[in-house]
């Protein structure tokens, strides 16, 4: 049995509005409305749970029933950070034993392929990331004397960008969360993800790297709503100066889309 959690309990600071940003419409529809439409339309995953901004679950309850969708089984508040939230989940999830696909809920252009290669590797391992190379170089910078020094540059070769689904067995993720919240530490460095979380509070387990893709962005900054919204307008055909296939044949790297171009 396979359940996505959508984690959609954050306020979207960075991108301002006075919505949180996974009720922000692209292409027709909410950020929040493309996501759950992909786990509704995944044949691996049975059920969905929905994390939402406290105040805001009753919006859910509308989008599940205007859209009719029938895996959700339970909308819930999340709690004031993303560890708390996905924390909430697991123990809504009790004592069953299943596999849990955790995913941002502003991730909207998450690929179906990438649900399908998480499930299959979840047979074998039992903690999956999603991860893809990085095409910047990644700076570690530390404190200078005015404003920040670098202080390294590791090799790009070996560092990916983590994106979601994260992907566990039940048992796995839950022990590892028991542990952080145990943990008086935690919350003063709390991991940014949920494998951040299974690295430190159970280090033997190893977490499998399914590639991730480009396209699965996370809307973080207003500049990402435009660009999903682009994307959304090409996969549909109806960005004027591109047909679907265009897209499609850019999407498997045989021609190159140029913006704006005839
Ligand atoms: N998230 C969550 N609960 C929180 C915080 C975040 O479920 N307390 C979710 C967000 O809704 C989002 C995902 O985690 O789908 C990724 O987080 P991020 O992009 O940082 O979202 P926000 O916290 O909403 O953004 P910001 O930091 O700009 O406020």
């Amino acid at each position: 049995r396979t359940v996505g959690v959508v984690l959609a309990g954050g306020v979207g600071q960075r991108v301002g509005l006075n919505t949180p940003k996974q009720l922000v419409k692209i292409a027709g529809k909410t950020i929040l409305e493309h996501t759950l439409a992909l786990f509704e339309g995944a044949p691996e995953v049975d059920e969905i749970i929905v994390m939402m901004t406290p105040g805001f679950t009753d919006e859910v309850e509308r989008i599940v029933a205007l859209n009719g969708f029938r895996k959700v089984g339970k909308i819930l508040e999340g709690g004031a950070s993303r560890p708390e939230t996905t924390w909430r989940a697991l123990k809504a999830l009790g004592a069953q034993e299943c596999d849990v696909l955790l995913h941002d809920a502003v991730r909207p252009l998450l690929e179906p392929r990438i649900i399908t290669e998480c499930v299959e590797a979840l047979k074998v391992y039992s903690a999956v990331d999603v991860a893809i190379p990085s095409s910047d170089t990644i700076v570690v910078a530390a404190p200078g004397p005015r404003g920040e020094i670098v202080r390294d540059i590791p090799e790009r070769s070996g560092l990916r960008r983590g994106q979601t689904p994260q992907c566990f067995r039940l048992s796995v993720i839950r022990e590892a969360y028991e542990r952080a919240f145990a943990d008086p530490d935690f919350d003063r460095r709390p991991p940014t993800d949920d494998c951040g979380v299974v690295l430190r509070y159970l280090p033997d387990v190893p977490i499998y790297i399914v590639p991730g893709s480009e396209h699965n962005m996370k809307v973080t900054h207003p500049v990402d709503v435009f660009i999903a919204d682009k994307l959304f307008q090409l996969a549909a055909g109806t960005a004027p100066e591109h047909s679907p296939f265009a897209y499609r044949e850019a999407m498997e790297g045989r021609t190159m889309v140029v913006f704006g171009g005839s």
